[in-house]
């Protein structure tokens, strides 16, 4: 037993999420709390953010939810001095924040030309920038400790053509290519104890999905059925399955593994729908 609890701890790590107050931060930053792992939950959304670092206080951990704009890189560099003032070094950052907006897809009865640009460049600045600037601010903490571990979110949109989804597949696309070149940059020029990788979740219910994939009776809708076809595993993720892969990337068991973006998604990515 001990050989596993040494494999996989973070016991007092320091974990910033950006996008805390989401769904997905929500549970992945849980599992850390309960891993040991001390967090503190960053979102646009104060409330949301201190919400969530309360929900974790709740099951006994260390959390703290501030304010913060991951669009902003001097807030960030001011919510960085907040943090190292209380907790003296970041050894974990999740970059949750992200996600997408109706203007940026393409409606069913319209077509690329008709795609609004401010919406796509909005959509492509939350997920790219919102990236890469926490990246930039945190990742410089980690340069100067010589360790530290950055966890981006990619998307099934990076990895194959998901129809209507433009400015949100090109920004993922984005995110996986920065994962990767972040992760060669900085282990180049600040060690091995440096790690950047991603996960790339398949189709979880969400704030920003549950419309277009579920009925408000719970059915599929059409586009929620099309993703179940082309799962092998025939339904959509749960939150919780995204800690343990986080967990590993995180951890010393994934000391020789940098730049990758693994799936998490029920064989999505893989299955060519025959
Ligand atoms: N839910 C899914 O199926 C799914 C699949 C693949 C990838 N993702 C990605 O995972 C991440 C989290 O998704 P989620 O489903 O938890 O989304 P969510 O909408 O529940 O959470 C996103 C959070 O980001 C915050 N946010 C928005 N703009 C911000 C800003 N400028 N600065 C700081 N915070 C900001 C929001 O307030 C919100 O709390 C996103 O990057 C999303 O694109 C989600």
């Amino acid at each position: 037993m001990n050989y596993l609890k040494d494999l996989f701890k973070i016991e007092g790590k320091v974990a910033v999420l950006t996008g805390g107050g989401g769904v997905l931060a929500a549970e992945i930053g849980s599992g850390l709390s309960k891993a040991g792992a001390k967090i503190i939950m960053l979102d646009i959304n104060e409330d949301a953010a201190k919400e969530a670092a309360k929900k974790i206080q709740g099951q006994g951990g260390t959390a703290i939810g501030l304010k913060s704009n991951v669009l902003d890189i001097d807030d960030l560099k001011k919510v960085r001095e907040e943090i190292l003032s209380q907790f003296g070094r970041v050894d974990i950052l999740l970059n949750a924040a992200g996600g997408n907006m109706p203007g940026a897809t393409i409606s069913p009865d319209k077509t690329v030309f008709d795609v609004n640009i401010g919406d796509l460049d909005k959509v492509t600045a939350l997920n790219y920038n919102g990236t890469l600037l926490p990246s930039l601010v945190f990742g410089e903490t980690m340069a100067k400790q010589k360790s530290g571990n950055i966890i981006n979110i990619s998307s099934m949109a990076a990895m194959q053509t998901l129809t209507r989804v433009l400015g949100y597949s090109v920004a993922k696309a984005a995110v996986s290519n920065l994962t990767s070149w972040l992760a060669v940059e900085l282990a180049i020029k600040f060690g091995s104890k440096i790690r950047v990788n991603a996960i790339a979740p398949g189709f979880f219910i969400g704030n920003q999905n549950r419309a277009l994939l579920t009925n408000p009776d719970g059915s599929y809708t059409e586009r929620g059925q099309q993703v179940i076809n082309k799962t092998p595993m025939r339904r959509f993720g749960e939150a919780h399955e995204l800690v343990g892969a986080v967990l590993f990337l995180v951890s010393e068991s994934a000391s020789f593994v940098t730049g990758v973006v693994l799936p998490i998604d029920g064989g999505f990515s893989t299955y060519s729908g025959v």
